[in-house]
């Protein structure tokens, strides 16, 4: 496995047109903020060697090395989820190499269902801790140093880190929740009775992505922030139908505002 990630870094390495610190998951209710990147270098996935490709629809799907807001930034445009089949060490490959180059803060977005009652449709959520309901642990197998092999997840999204968006929320007049993402496998949107059990068990958003990145993430060391649109809303007591085109229409949506927190995120980072 490590050897894998080596070989893709070095691959990467002998490409890269920058030195970025910060890497930016572009998931469902990002991919807009592609088009604010200033492009270096974009490759396709299936171009990179050990790399899974993507296969959902609405994911582009390629690497891409640019500047956000004057800040050198890597970016996955599109995302690999354990629903389309792929090993939790296939998901979380990217991050992998992503700690191998350098990267030491993780920006990461996501559509998920709402079970907090006071949600609404198109609401920001910014993440301030998650439930790993996933039916397989990114860490499982022998552990890939120089990380522990029991790593501490009490502060898996960064606490400054949410406060620095919580001012630029609030110096820009955009709302935001915060709330605790669970993460489920798919690919099956919840029943009514699964939304409430999640809701009672603490969540306020459920999703199928993000979980098994950070937990990599944190495991390699890297300060992590995450936002969820909130594209449906489950456990409410009229269960309404959720489709894939639905979230995908929400999350368009929000995407000027979320696309606007992280460009600013990313830019007050630089100004440290
Ligand atoms: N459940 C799980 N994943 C999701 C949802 C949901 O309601 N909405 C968007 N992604």
């Amino acid at each position: 496995m490590y050897e894998k990630i080596r070989e893709t870094a070095d691959w990467l390495r002998k490409r890269m047109p920058n030195s970025p610190k910060t890497a930016v998951v572009l998931g469902t209710g990002l991919g807009h903020l592609a088009e604010h990147i200033e492009k270096l270098l974009c490759i396709p996935y299936r171009e990179i060697p050990n790399f899974p490709v993507s296969t959902v629809e609405g994911h582009a799907g390629q690497l891409i090395f640019g500047r956000l807001a004057g800040t050198d930034i890597m970016a996955m445009e599109g995302r690999f989820h354990f629903y389309e089949g792929y090993t939790m060490q296939q998901v979380t490959f990217p991050v992998r190499v992503m700690n191998e180059l350098g990267i030491t803060t993780l920006f990461v977005s996501n559509a998920a269902g709402g079970t907090n009652p006071a949600f609404r449709i198109g609401d920001i959520m910014i993440i301030t801790d998650h439930i790993n309901f996933m039916p397989e642990h990114p860490l499982h197998g022998p552990n890939i140093p120089p990380g522990p092999r029991f790593p501490d997840m009490s502060e898996a999204y960064s606490k400054q880190l949410i406060a620095r968006a919580d001012n630029i929320a609030a110096a820009k007049g955009i709302k935001v929740q915060h709330g605790v993402y669970l993460a489920t496998q798919g690919p099956t949107f919840e029943t009514p009775a699964e939304y409430k059990m999640f809701a009672r068990l603490g969540a306020d958003a459920v999703g199928m992505s993000t979980v098994p990145e950070v937990i990599v993430a944190r495991h390699c060391g890297m300060d992590c922030f995450g936002v969820s649109v909130i594209t449906d809303l489950g456990g409410m007591d009229v269960p309404e139908k959720v489709t894939h085109e639905e979230v995908q229409r929400a999350a368009e949506a929000a995407q000027p505002n979320m696309a606007m927190l992280i460009e600013e995120m990313v830019k007050n980072k630089m100004e440290e």
